[in-house]
């Protein structure tokens, strides 16, 4: 065995995050990492690479009890990462990243020449085409991060974990990062996979463990489980069914109807085609596209996000302006970013203060949110997205990253908008607590809330869509409503090329 972890425990304050856990580790295998948000599996991790120190417990790595006490002497060890957002820094040449901290030199020198040529020995194997001496910040993320997976392997070696590597990444670099991975199982590395998506689990993994609530619960040869069976395990309880939905043509052709939102002749030169967009109250519109068909910046355009656009907004009173963020949510818009790492999250306020954020930029900071209202939104959220704390006053950063979202997610809700721009709400989430975001996008459609909902998930957009928005190429270029809404449908519409031009 390669690696071999008993009895593994990390209390933090409040939350026993590992509880004696085990893990096993082959040469040559993928064994994927699962469990529902907070269940323990970056802190396990963390463990591993030494950015934690276990209460208890014994970890060894090829017969060797390890205890490491940094990243670096994690790397020494033998044990590499790769986080989500890729620790690299874009600034620098590909070969600087790959060769930082280790740079070959002559005469005490660093020798440009020779330091590429060790990033290109580094990449070969990879099979991609990459100019190190260009800008890292220059490639595609899926790129940036198999150069991240090339300098982690050629610092340690042995044990790659990858903790959500593929969420912001479109199927195609998925497939591309799978045979990279691939091919680092077959060279003998012992590769540990974390991901909410059950699909990459069943096509990548050999041998998946579960844990929830900080325990082991299953370790078992993926061939050997089903879906049903795995998210059971997850989840603690058996599945419940689906949420049904119909999508409802809310008829938005024609004159703006009272509480409708129109948007007329949005665009940004270079970046979206000019649209026209109605919404009616209660209304969910999904926008389906690749990753980079123009998706996130057509829902900038309508929240002032980004500066001068053209394009006006009205509703049945009159003109609504949109210039800026700002602007937008005292028009009453919302928007929970895609990227909540960055846009979103106060990470030292806690749960109760980053909730009642949004409320109070809305309100204006003259009125402030007083602190028994922020207890009393933070409650209701807590329990409603099922964000899983102590308790309200806990710092948003000592949460899990799933939470966190939730957290950003709680925050919009919060301010009760009357139209509300998600992106990718179910990203990072758990296969549990999504079918609740999905109910709850029912509830607020039903309290007159709108909706404009952005996911790469299209089973989830479809189940949650009245009608559905096709981009691609930055231009809207299909519209599906009502009975129309079918993964078949919304499938051709992106991949059709040139359909519109024959129509
Ligand atoms: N630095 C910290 N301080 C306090 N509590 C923490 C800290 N890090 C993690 N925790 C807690 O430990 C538990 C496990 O968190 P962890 O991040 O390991 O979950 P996870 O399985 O990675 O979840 P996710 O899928 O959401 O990323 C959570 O209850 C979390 O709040
Ligand atoms: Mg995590």
């Amino acid at each position: 065995m390669l690696l071999t972890i008993r009895s593994l425990t990390k209390t933090f304050p409040g939350t026993k995050a590992l509880d004696g856990v085990r893990f096993d580790l082959r040469a040559g295998e993928v064994h994927a990492l699962l469990g529902e948000n907070g269940a323990g599996k970056s802190t396990l991790i963390k463990c591993l690479t030494g950015a934690y120190r276990p209460d208890a417990g014994e970890i060894r790595l090829d017969g060797q009890p390890i205890a490491p006490r940094s990243t670096s002497e994690a790397q020494e060890l033998g044990i590499g990462t790769v986080y989500q957002e890729v620790n690299l820094l874009p600034n620098l040449t590909v070969a600087q990243n790959l060769c930082f901290g280790r740079e070959p030199r002559r005469f005490g020198m660093v020798s440009s020449r020779e330091m590429k040529r060790m990033a290109q020995d580094m990449l070969s194997g990879y099979g991609i085409d990459v100019d190190v001496s260009r800008d890292l910040g220059t490639y595609s993320v899926a790129i940036q991060q198999i150069v991240a997976i090339a300098r982690a392997v050629a610092l340690s070696g042995k044990v790659l974990i990858l903790d959500e590597p593929t969420a912001s990444l479109d199927a195609r670099e998925v497939e591309m990062l799978f045979d990279v991975v691939r091919g680092l199982r077959d060279r003998g590395l012992g590769i540990v996979f974390v991901t909410h998506f059950l699909d990459q689990v069943f096509a990548l993994s050999d041998r998946i463990t579960v844990l929830r609530n900080g325990c082991h619960i299953v370790t078992e040869d993926t061939a050997a489980l089903d879906r049903v069976r795995l998210i059971e395990h997850m989840l603690g309880r058996a599945l419940e069914d689906e949420v049904e939905h119909r999508a409802v043509d809310h008829g938005v052709a024609g004159p703006v109807k009272p509480e409708m939102l129109a948007f007329d002749a949005m665009s940004r030169r270079g970046v979206v085609e000019p649209f026209d967009l109605r919404i009616a109250k209660g209304e969910v519109v999904g926008l389906a596209g690749l990753l980079g068909s123009g998706r996130t910046e057509s829902a900038e355009l309508l929240f002032g996000i980004r500066g001068t656009t053209t394009g006006t907004a009205r509703d049945e009173v009159g003109p609504v302006r949109i210039d800026s963020p700002r602007a937008a949510i005292a028009a009453g818009f919302g928007f929970a970013p895609e990227d909540r790492k960055t846009d979103g999250i106060v990470a030292d306020l806690s749960i109760r203060e980053n909730i009642a954020l949004a409320l109070q930029a809305r309100r204006g900071w003259a009125r402030p949110v007083s602190r028994t209202e922020q207890a009393r939104l933070a409650e209701t959220y807590i329990k409603r997205l099922d964000i899983r704390t102590s308790d309200a006053e806990k710092a948003v950063g000592e949460l899990s990253g799933g939470n966190q979202q939730k957290v950003v997610l709680a925050r919009w809700l919060a301010m009760n908008p009357r139209f509300l721009i998600l992106d990718e709400p179910t990203r990072g989430i758990d296969v549990g607590a999504h079918a609740e975001i999905l109910r709850l996008i029912h509830e607020l459609t039903a309290e007159g809330m709108s909706l404009l909902v952005i996911s790469s998930e299209l089973d989830e957009l479809i189940a949650v869509s009245d009608r559905v928005i096709v981009v691609r190429d930055r231009a809207h270029v299909a519209e599906l409503t009502g009975a129309d809404v079918t993964t078949e449908t919304v499938v051709r519409a992106i991949a059709d090329h040139g359909r519109e031009e024959v129509a």
